[in-house]
């Protein structure tokens, strides 16, 4: 069928109506990021910050190839590596959009090793390397929820933390930081940190689904010495 002239207008117009409604899905469009992370500094907002107890926005898509967002994960990444994290979420560095980054190296398991872990623990906990990838819009779905407890930490909790129950297993579905479709299924070490990245998304921290007696200052041995 051909199209006549007055049916394209109304074909644009809509067109453009759908274009100002997905412009519209966040608030945190490039020109705010560039103020915010002008002035923001490298550390990671500690638990109080409002920030890290709203629903995070759902990215407008046309933005994730703006030298602004590539900008903002970044920065992601600077904090994370800076205070040797497992994984960040974008409102823990004052934005609040649905963004995490996650990145697991040699590095950390030599830490880990170096604060007394060993091979049989490192194993017992399923910690496998993962490269450094970033998840925009996730979705997140339990695979196998037997609970798996362990300890475990974050950036905006700093010097604390706990030990959380999470599931074995789980399916991520998201874009990556080129805006491609991605799914990763994965358990363990891996799947803990993913859930504990959405949780903030959520506005949700560990110490909301912690077991409580467990909560520690990790320096608290430092306190019984004179
Ligand atoms: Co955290």
């Amino acid at each position: 069928m051909a199209l006549s002239p007055s049916k394209l207008i109304k074909l644009g117009s809509s067109f453009d109506g759908f274009c100002l409604k997905c412009r519209q899905v966040s608030k945190w469009l490039p020109g705010s990021l560039t103020t915010l992370l002008n002035m923001d500094s490298l550390r990671a907002r500690q638990a109080g910050d409002p920030i890290l107890r709203a629903e995070a926005e759902t990215v407008d898509i046309t933005t994730i190839h703006s030298p602004e967002f590539k900008g903002m994960v970044e920065r992601m990444f600077k904090v994370m590596r800076r205070a040797k994290g497992h994984g960040i979420a974008a409102p823990q560095i004052g934005v609040g959009l649905r963004v995490f980054a996650i990145e697991f190296t040699g590095q950390h398991i030599k830490t880990l090793k170096d604060k007394g872990l060993s091979d049989k623990d490192i194993k017992r906990m399923g910690i496998a390397l993962v490269p450094p990838r970033v998840f925009i819009n996730p979705e997140l779905r339990i695979i196998d929820s037997t609970l798996l407890a362990f300890r475990e930490a974050c950036l905006s909790v700093e010097g604390f933390s706990a030990v959380v129950p999470r599931a074995k297993e789980i399916e991520i579905t998201a874009l990556d930081r080129e805006a491609r479709p991605v799914t990763w299924r994965t358990s363990g070490w891996p799947a803990r940190i993913v859930q504990h990245e959405v949780d903030h998304l959520k506005g949700n921290l560990y110490i909301d689904c912690m077991l409580y007696k467990s909560f520690m200052k990790n320096d608290w041995r430092d306190y019984t010495r004179k």
